[in-house]
């Protein structure tokens, strides 16, 4: 896709990986606007020239309301990324964990499904635009401290895939970035090999620039949790992993 002279709608993009996306994409030439709920990330971003607006994916009315604003302003709009996420520790032993899974879930998977859900009369009515949905390569190989998260990551790759075919002949196309782990939101205390974010947005910049666009940007770590599966890796990597369920609190050992 063509980096520069479009108008990009990061949701999600106040930190992390949505605030350097918007930045990447400003700095190739696009009109970017963000949005987010942290109101001083979204003051810092409006005095670096971006467009802003106040958003809570978890809810129905916030959603709508930035639609609303975010056409008002930018009636051009083409590409939405929908890269509002947490990602969360559960112990799925302790049933409080539930509040944990509902949080997940809600932003995640139906923050995702809402946000696609307001702009797709938009993207449609213009008969060309672009979703970029974010997934992880949890999605494909989990991480068995963050249950939920994997499940919803699954779950949003399965919904992309299943809008790209419903979207298909609109002129709307559906991008699924897949991050493996990037020092981002403390990861970089919990995860030594966790990306450098700076390396990671300029692969995945060059992923999206290629055309035709692939349906899914892979940067070259995160192959190994893509295909884990088919490459007969999957158990063996599953089992490596069991041993981080001892960063959960109350877990004395490896795997226990
Ligand atoms: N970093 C990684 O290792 C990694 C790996 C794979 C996938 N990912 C995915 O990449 C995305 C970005 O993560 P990140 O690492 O950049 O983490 P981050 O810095 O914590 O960014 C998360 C973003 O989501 C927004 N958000 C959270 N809840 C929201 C809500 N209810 N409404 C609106 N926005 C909300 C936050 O904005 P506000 O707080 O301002 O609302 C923030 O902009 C997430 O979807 C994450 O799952 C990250």
């Amino acid at each position: 896709m063509e980096l520069a002279h479009r108008t990009v709608l990061v949701v999600g993009g106040t930190s992390g990986i949505g605030r350097e996306l918007a930045r990447r994409f400003a700095a190739a030439g696009s009109t970017v606007a963000v949005a987010g709920r942290n109101a001083d990330a979204l003051a810092e971003l409006a005095a670096e020239g971006f467009s802003t607006f106040e958003a809570d994916v978890t809810d129905d009315a916030s959603v709508t309301a930035v639609r609303d604003a975010v056409l008002a302003l930018h009636p051009d709009l083409d590409t939405v990324i929908t890269m509002s996420g947490v990602m969360l520790l559960e112990d799925l032993r302790d049933p409080a964990h539930f509040e944990a899974a509902r949080t997940t879930v809600d932003t995640n998977l139906l923050g995702t499904i809402r946000v696609v859900d307001a702009f797709t009369p938009h993207l449609v009515g213009r008969g060309a635009g672009t979703f970029i949905t974010v997934t992880s390569g949890i999605a494909f190989l989990p991480f068995p401290p963050m249950p939920t998260y994997a499940a919803s990551k699954a779950a949003v790759h399965a919904y992309s895939e299943a809008l790209r075919v419903q979207l298909a002949g609109t002129g709307v196309g559906v991008v699924e970035l897949v991050p493996p782990a990037v020092a981002t939101a403390g990861q970089e205390q919990v995860n030594p090999h966790a990306l450098p974010l700076d390396g990671f947005a300029t692969e995945v910049m060059g992923l999206l620039a290629q055309e035709p666009t692939p349906d899914e940007i892979l940067v070259e770590k995160v192959l190994m949790h893509r295909w884990a599966e088919r490459e007969g890796t999957y158990d063996g990597l599953v089992a490596q992993r069991a041993q981080a369920l001892s960063m959960l609190p109350g877990r004395q050992g490896a795997g226990q």
